[in-house]
């Protein structure tokens, strides 16, 4: 057996990588690309009123086959109007992971209500379905069909799961815990495009499903997202929200509501509908290098390359390398040791209830959390390390 090593797992990164500087994750272009936005510029409408992105719309709801799919300008801004159209306001609370990318948790501060911290699991690196019913049933109770929080005495409305690296969290369990506690779902799939739970598209399991087409997600319309929901007046309301509220008229500008200018522009639907005739070659080229990491790392004491569970099937967004408890000091030595050798690793995000405007949040105990954000390391990822050029 070989002795763990720093120098090991830089040798074991390069060998499965080779040569040159690589960066986390980054978007694979070809002619597609250049010819969807030549013909968007052709077309003049560059911006919502174009075609492509109701064409964008159609593509990705039968690919997740949800009912409805509303392109919006961002992930995050995705998140944000979901809730918003779920009515979530000022002095309730929104349960959401720790361990998360910190746009998560600002939409739901955008709302007015109270990001509640809960913890994660190593296992599927999303929350820890034990430890949150156990906490559920000691600080909530339900009074009038809503879950009070007994010391803060706020309505808590909704859990925003979170499927981390493209890696299904336990969703069903979750679902059902909420149902129990009378929450609403906002599943945010930001990184899971491409990863389903038993056949079943991630974001389609909650009220509503929010995906992320960020520069380094594995399909990118520039910045964009998308929101799923298989319930057709929350589709109507997050589409008229996202929209300025504006009402159908040839010419009038008549807006019933405070809107947003949420809707993603024709030329980044064009980018998007390009990559996702991709799809399965990112998807195959992800899961390829899942097994070249993990043959690389299989002789390597002390590591392990993250896994796939049963029933789930992740697309392998994020490759990520786990240190055994007892290495977790070498964490940012390993960090160091690659980035010197232009290898950009990265850690998981810190727990956002550690960051400064997150600090006096709710929040239970978060040591499972912790555990992964002291052990995980990211690898690069970019699809294109093992598509055939
Ligand atoms: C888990 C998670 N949630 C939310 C977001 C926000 O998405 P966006 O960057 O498109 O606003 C991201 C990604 O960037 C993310 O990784």
């Amino acid at each position: 057996m070989k002795k763990f090593s720093v120098k090991l797992i830089y040798t074991s990164i390069r060998k499965t990588i080779g040569k040159g500087s690589h960066y986390l994750h980054e978007p694979s272009f070809s002619s597609n690309e250049i010819q969807n936005i030549k013909d968007t510029l052709k077309t003049k409408f560059v911006s919502s009123a174009g075609i492509y992105g109701e064409k964008f719309e159609q593509k990705i709801q039968k690919y997740t086959k949800s009912k409805h799919a509303i392109a919006v300008i961002n992930g995050t801004q995705g998140l944000y109007i979901s809730m918003k159209a779920l009515g979530v306001k000022k002095n309730q609370e929104v349960l959401v992971p720790a361990l998360t990318f910190v746009g998560s948790v600002n939409a739901i501060t955008y709302t007015g209500a109270e990001p509640h911290f809960v913890d994660s699991n190593i296992k599927d690196l999303g929350i820890d379905c034990n430890k949150l019913e156990k906490y559920l049933k000691k600080i909530s109770k339900i009074k009038n069909n809503k879950c009070i929080n007994k010391k803060t005495k706020r309505i808590i409305s909704c859990i925003m799961p979170v499927h981390i690296f493209g890696h299904s969290c336990d969703i069903k369990n979750i679902a059902k815990i909420a149902k129990k506690f009378r929450l609403k779902v906002i599943e945010d799939t930001a990184e899971a495009l491409g990863s389903f739970y038993k056949n079943k598209h991630l974001g389609t399991f909650g009220d509503v499903g929010c995906i992320s087409f960020n520069g380094n997600k594995i399909i990118t319309t520039g910045g964009g997202g998308v929101v799923l929901t298989n319930n057709s007046k929350l589709a109507k309301k997050i589409k008229h929200l996202s929209n300025t509220a504006k009402l159908k008229h040839k010419w009038e500008y008549i807006h019933d509501d405070v809107g947003f200018n949420f809707r993603m522009p024709s030329l980044n639907a064009a980018l998007g509908l390009a990559q996702l005739t991709k799809i399965k070659i990112f998807l195959n080229a992800k899961r390829k290098l899942f097994h070249k990491y993990s043959n690389n790392f299989n002789s390597i004491p002390g590591v392990q390359i993250f896994k796939e569970g049963k029933n789930l099937r992740s697309n392998y967004w994020l490759q990520t390398l786990i240190l055994e408890k007892k290495y977790k000091n070498v964490k940012d030595s390993l960090i160091n040791y690659c980035y010197n050798r232009k290898i950009f690793v990265r850690p998981a995000w810190k727990l956002i209830s550690s960051l400064r405007p997150y600090r006096q949040k709710q929040k239970m105990n978060l040591s499972g959390a912790k555990d992964i954000a002291d052990r995980v390391i990211n690898l690069p990822s970019s699809q294109s390390l093992l598509i055939k050029k």
